[in-house]
């Protein structure tokens, strides 16, 4: 879909549909509300009386302008109380909006900015939205499905602004939203391919791609690398599978200087059946999505190298699978971590902090100033949050503050969890130096500290993704498979600390 801002009077446009707002409770209709109104003969204001149009959030009503306005359709979506509106919101009605007219077979949008000057809303904000609501709103994933769709694709949008000192902001929160968004549905992406078509090495040719696409450097370590820089935990996991491990590196350099201002480090098991402690058959399959972590790090990377903040930043993707085969990782054997951290398996389920274990490991062996990791590490943090909220872990409150305010502002709800020192009892282990299970009590604050043993005193949080990375009802912007959580909340998060 080609989404563009253009100056104008909406109501003279040619379209198949014009989506106009209403806000709850308004009486007076005013500005091109009024205009379209009179166009149609008072069609608007009547329904209003009559009580069919509310402007209640998510109503959408269609009526058709029938010859009188070059557009076919009027579209009166509410968009809620003033008082209430945020920029979340805009991306939802639009998202429900543009969901309703592909249902009507409409090829071309146009719109006004919507929720701007509302609620203290700018027209970059409010363009950004709709740009993220139509484009999230109307992904689908249908790769695999050989039979044509039901409903033709919306290919046109144009947010039609009347005053011309508005278009440039608009402009920019367009472009941003898009960006952000095709972002998002490359993580999406990712995630719903099954496990035979996103193995380790389908991960590192994708990350190859975003590199060579965008101007990032790439570099892709193979076992015998892995061996020689001691990775011993991600190479335990490895061992029960045929498909050879990956350990992805991009690099993004927004600034002169060596330093790495934050590493972002995403679990990438592209098939997590458990190992030898093999998970129940039951839904088995939704661990085709325990690669979420690294596909949005390498998707938020794509988004960086396109926004170009001033800062650098390296992106760390240990890929492999979670297999029970003949020479595979068993209870009780101890690895070595990168860096000579000795670790118990109690359980070979409890694989995603190994592989990360690794990854931090390099990331301070590199002396990132700071690390994010992203992670669906456990169905703990999915019984405590749901899937509506991320948890949030971390040594430094600056850090945690700075993420959970870039969610908020991408709409992607985080939540911090405690990681008093009195839960690490529960990791010790006595014939090494860390097991990688506590029990079940507290199961996801004990996998947060397990990985925070191997980020030391460098400024980190960790991002339980468990929850949220999928979801089977389709919900707002989001639909049923795979979210794209949390790639907004890591690329504003980026932008923050580079504007910093
Ligand atoms: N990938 C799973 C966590 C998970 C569970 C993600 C449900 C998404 C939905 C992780 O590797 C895992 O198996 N964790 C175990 C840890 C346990 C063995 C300590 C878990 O949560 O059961
Ligand atoms: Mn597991
Ligand atoms: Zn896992």
């Amino acid at each position: 879909m080609e989404i563009t801002v253009t100056i104008g009077d909406i109501s003279q446009f040619e379209a198949d549909a014009i989506v106009l707002n209403l806000l709850e409770g308004t009486k007076e209709l005013n500005g091109i509300l009024s205009v379209v109104d009179d166009a149609l003969d008072g069609g608007i204001s009547q329904l209003i009386t009559q009580g069919e149009i509310k402007g209640k959030l998510g109503e959408n009503t269609l009526i058709h302008s029938l010859g009188k306005l070059p557009a076919t359709r009027v579209v009166i979506a509410g968009l809620g109380k003033e008082s209430e509106l945020t920029q979340d919101r805009i991306r939802g009605a639009v998202a429900g909006t543009c969901q309703m007219l592909r249902g009507k077979n409409v090829k071309s949008i146009t719109t006004v900015p919507q929720g701007a000057g509302v609620a203290g809303i700018t027209h970059e904000a409010a363009a950004q939205a709709i740009a993220e609501g139509a484009l999230l709103g109307l992904y689908t994933f249908r790769r695999h499905i050989t039979k044509e769709p039901e409903h033709g694709e919306i290919e046109k949008l144009t947010i039609v602004e009347a005053d011309q000192s508005n278009l440039i902001s608009l402009e920019q929160g367009c472009r941003k939203g898009e960006v952000m968004a095709k972002a998002t549905i490359l993580a999406r992406d990712m995630v719903n391919e099954p496990s035979n078509y996103m193995t380790p090495t389908d991960m590192a040719q994708e990350a190859s791609k975003v590199a060579e696409t965008y101007g990032l450097s790439v570099e892709v370590l193979d076992k015998e690398r892995m061996e020689e820089l001691g990775m011993g935990a991600l190479l335990g996991v490895a061992r029960g599978s045929h498909q050879p491990p990956k350990f992805i590196i991009l690099n993004y350099k927004g600034r002169d200087s060596d330093e790495i201002d934050i590493a972002l480090v995403g679990k990438a098991i592209t098939f997590d059946s458990g190992g030898i402690s093999l998970k129940p058959a039951a839904n088995m399959g939704e661990m085709k999505g325990d690669m979420s972590g690294g596909a949005a790090v390498i998707a938020a990377m794509a988004a960086i190298a396109q926004l170009k903040p001033v800062i650098n930043v390296m992106a760390l993707v240990p890929a492999t699978e979670n297999l029970p085969g003949g020479s595979a990782l068993k209870p009780a054997d101890i690895l070595t971590a990168m860096g000579g951290k000795t670790i118990e398996i109690v359980s070979t389920d409890a694989e995603g902090r190994l592989i990360l274990a690794d990854a931090l490991g390099y990331a301070r062996k590199h002396e990132a100033k700071r690390i994010v990791d992203v992670a669906t590490l456990t169905g703990a943090c999915v019984v405590a949050l749901g899937t509506v909220t991320t948890g949030v872990f971390g040594n430094n409150q600056e850090l945690v503050d700075q993420v959970i305010a870039s969610g908020a502002e991408a709409g992607e709800k985080m939540w911090q969890m405690p990681i008093y020192d009195e839960y690490k009892e529960q990791n010790k282990s006595s014939v090494a130096d860390i097991k990688n299970t506590g029990g079940r009590n507290a199961g996801a604050i004990t996998a947060a500290l397990f990985v925070g043993e191997f980020a030391g005193d460098t400024p980190w949080v960790h991002l339980d993704i468990a929850g949220t990375n999928m979801i089977d009802k389709p919900r707002k912007y989001e639909v049923k498979g795979a979210t794209g959580v949390p790639v907004r909340t890591l690329v504003n998060l980026v932008t923050t600390l580079a504007e910093k």
